[in-house]
């Protein structure tokens, strides 16, 4: 029976991967700012499968957060099986009029923290010789972000992080996937402050999103493209539309009616 942890597992994406590897039998530590979101989850998972779910409420913008969840992993006689890097936000907006500690905030979340876990967790399942790491980075990771700059050079980030590593660990019996979604309904729209745009009404459910990442990581795929529409935008067409074009179209679906 494999251990999953997961963090950002208190709603969305997060919290339907916890679902699937629960329901295959498997047991979780869950871990985000939410306390009672995280003991509901625990709660519904154990009654429903026979599973063994623990929780670590930690804020993963603090200094040293991910040596505290590592520490309670250890400290709990646990071992992860496959670590999911799954906690981020976005932030819409100019760059230069949004808080700067938000930005950094942002970064310190989806960049330094999964940079952070992944140092800690995968120098034991390189020792044990097996081992997935699974890291939500976005289709965003592909493309030019204006109004949303940051966020979309963080997953540009994971993409690229995720690529390296998973060759460097190409014969470590570890893997490394990343998870590329486009709009996925969750509470990542309000978050990030695009509500009232129409981005997210077509979006997919965060079932299917993270069904598909989790299949991806199962059969060890470097990128996992979430819909197979946005794979062949991002393979196909994208390389021969000149930046300019693209950028304005990015900005476009960015934008949200002014309140
Ligand atoms: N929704 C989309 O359109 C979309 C598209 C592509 C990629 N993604 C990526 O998918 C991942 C999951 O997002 P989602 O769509 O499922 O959004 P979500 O519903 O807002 O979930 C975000 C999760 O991250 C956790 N989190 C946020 N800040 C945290 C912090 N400081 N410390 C610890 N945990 C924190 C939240 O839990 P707490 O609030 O309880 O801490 C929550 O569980 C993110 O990395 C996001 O960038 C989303």
């Amino acid at each position: 029976m494999k251990t999953a942890l997961i963090t950002g597992a208190s709603s969305g994406i997060g919290k339907e991967l916890a679902r699937i590897h629960a329901s295959k039998g498997g047991n979780l530590i869950l871990v985000a700012r939410r306390t009672e979101a995280l003991e509901a989850l625990k709660e519904e998972l154990e009654s429903t499968y026979k599973v063994q779910v623990s929780t670590f409420t930690q804020d993963l913008t603090q200094l040293h957060a991910a040596k505290k969840v590592y520490d309670f992993v250890n400290h709990s006689g646990l071992e992860v099986d496959y670590l999911m890097n799954n906690a981020g936000f976005g932030g819409h907006g100019n760059f230069v009029d949004r808080p700067l500690e938000k930005d950094l905030e942002m970064i310190q979340l989806n960049v330094t923290a999964l940079v952070e876990l992944t140092h800690l967790f995968l120098q034991d399942m390189k020792a044990r010789g097996h081992g997935k790491i699974l890291n939500t980075a976005s289709t965003a990771g592909f493309l030019p972000g204006p109004l949303q700059a940051t966020y979309f050079a963080t997953k540009a980030f994971v993409v690229s992080f995720t690529e390296g590593l998973s060759y460097e660990l190409r014969n470590a019996g570890v893997t490394v996937t990343a998870l590329c979604p486009g709009p996925v309904k969750t509470e990542f729209e309000h978050v990030a402050g695009l509500e009232g745009g129409n981005m997210f009404d077509k979006g997919a459910s965060a079932y299917k999103t993270a069904k598909s990442g989790y299949d991806g990581m199962m059969k060890g795929k470097v990128i996992q493209i979430s819909e197979f529409s946005l794979s062949l935008l991002i393979r196909v067409f994208l390389p021969i539309i000149p930046l300019k074009w693209l950028s304005a179209v990015v900005e476009k679906m960015q934008t949200v009616p002014k309140k």
